[in-house]
């Protein structure tokens, strides 16, 4: 494809939808698909996502069969995300078998034969909402799936803690660990630059005047955790590797490659350390390369699944 003249987040997720899928860590995946077939229509599993974007996640566990009687509650700050994700949903099911059924402009059922998924939106920040329903609700599994690395995880991660029921879980997922690569190389020492500086970026950067994750966000989230009470069941890495294919790329990857490149470029244009015109040039010969369908880029990410402050002991013996 052509180097896009807009860079909508919208179509940025949409386009990472296939990028996951094939990133997201197997292992870990299964380990949680024993849980979330536990429950009847009378007594739904409930499923809360933050940070949950135009409803990418929920598609995957529905395409995958793993959604059985659930309430799933999905929340992210950006409205423009969450309005969309009905309309996501809505174009998904077209291909699909479930019935949509529409409860208010918030909320709407999945349902098929053995299958009942309420899905309920919200469009809040998410301290505001874990204030709000710490003392009335808890949930069964919470997800945050490219997340974590964007917030202050060591002060949000207790707190998710204690919006689990006793025996719940935490699946947190593609937490950024520390590895950007893109191949081939232009000039070695200033790609080492661009990157070294592009990581740093992520280290120093604030959301309202908290710190985020930082660059290594996936390594520290274990002990993290541990100090929270949580008992992790199963980790692994959820890399994004992506790599031309008949001299072009899967799906719309080539679009999510020029959306990295155009990140790394808004994130360091107006750098003091770097040379202008020379990152000018850097970036618009990474974008030739998508073109040409050349760039294979690589990031580190890692998954874990883990129960809150008591141990499920069914999962944790197996
Ligand atoms: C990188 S996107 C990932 C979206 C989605 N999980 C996916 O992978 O497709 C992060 C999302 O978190 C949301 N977000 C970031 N900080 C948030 C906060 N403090 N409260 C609620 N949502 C937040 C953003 O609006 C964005 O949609």
């Amino acid at each position: 494809m052509t180097i896009p003249e807009n860079y909508s987040f919208i179509q940025y997720l949409k386009a990472k939808k296939t990028v996951d899928d094939i990133a997201l860590n197997f292992h870990v995946l299964k380990r949680l698909s024993k849980f979330l077939n536990s429950r009847s229509k009378e007594n739904p599993l409930r499923i809360l996502e933050i940070g949950s974007g135009i409803g990418t996640m929920l598609v995957r566990l529905l395409e995958k069969n793993l959604l059985y009687h659930t309430v799933y509650t999905a929340i992210d700050r950006d409205i423009s995300n969450v309005r969309y994700t009905k309309q996501y949903l809505v174009d998904w099911d077209v291909q699909q078998d479930y019935i949509f059924e529409e409860n208010n402009q918030h909320s709407f059922n999945l349902i098929q034969p053995g299958k009942h998924i309420q899905v309920n939106l919200e469009a809040v920040e998410l301290m505001e909402f874990i204030l709000r329903e710490r003392p009335i609700h808890k949930w069964d599994l919470v997800i945050a799936h490219a997340f974590l690395d964007l917030v202050d995880s060591s002060l949000v991660i207790p707190d998710l803690l204690d919006l689990l029921e006793d025996e719940g879980l935490f699946y947190f997922t593609l937490i950024f660990d520390g590895a950007t690569i893109l191949e081939p190389p232009i000039q070695p020492e200033f790609d080492h630059q661009v990157i070294t500086l592009y990581h740093q970026s992520m280290d120093f950067r604030e959301t309202n005047g908290t710190p985020t994750g930082g660059s290594r966000s996936g390594r520290r989230i274990f002990h993290q955790l541990m100090n929270a009470g949580a008992n992790i069941l199963s980790a692994g890495s959820s890399d994004w590797v992506l790599y031309p294919q008949d001299g072009g790329y899967r799906a719309d990857e080539a679009f999510f490659l020029h959306f990295i490149i155009h990140t790394i470029y808004e994130e360091l244009k107006n750098h003091p350390q770097l040379d202008p015109q020379q990152f000018k040039i850097w970036i618009n010969q990474r974008h030739s390369q998508i073109e040409r369908g050349e760039m294979v880029f690589i990031a580190h990410q890692l998954d874990v699944l883990g129960t809150g402050k008591q141990k499920m002991k069914h999962l944790s013996n197996e």
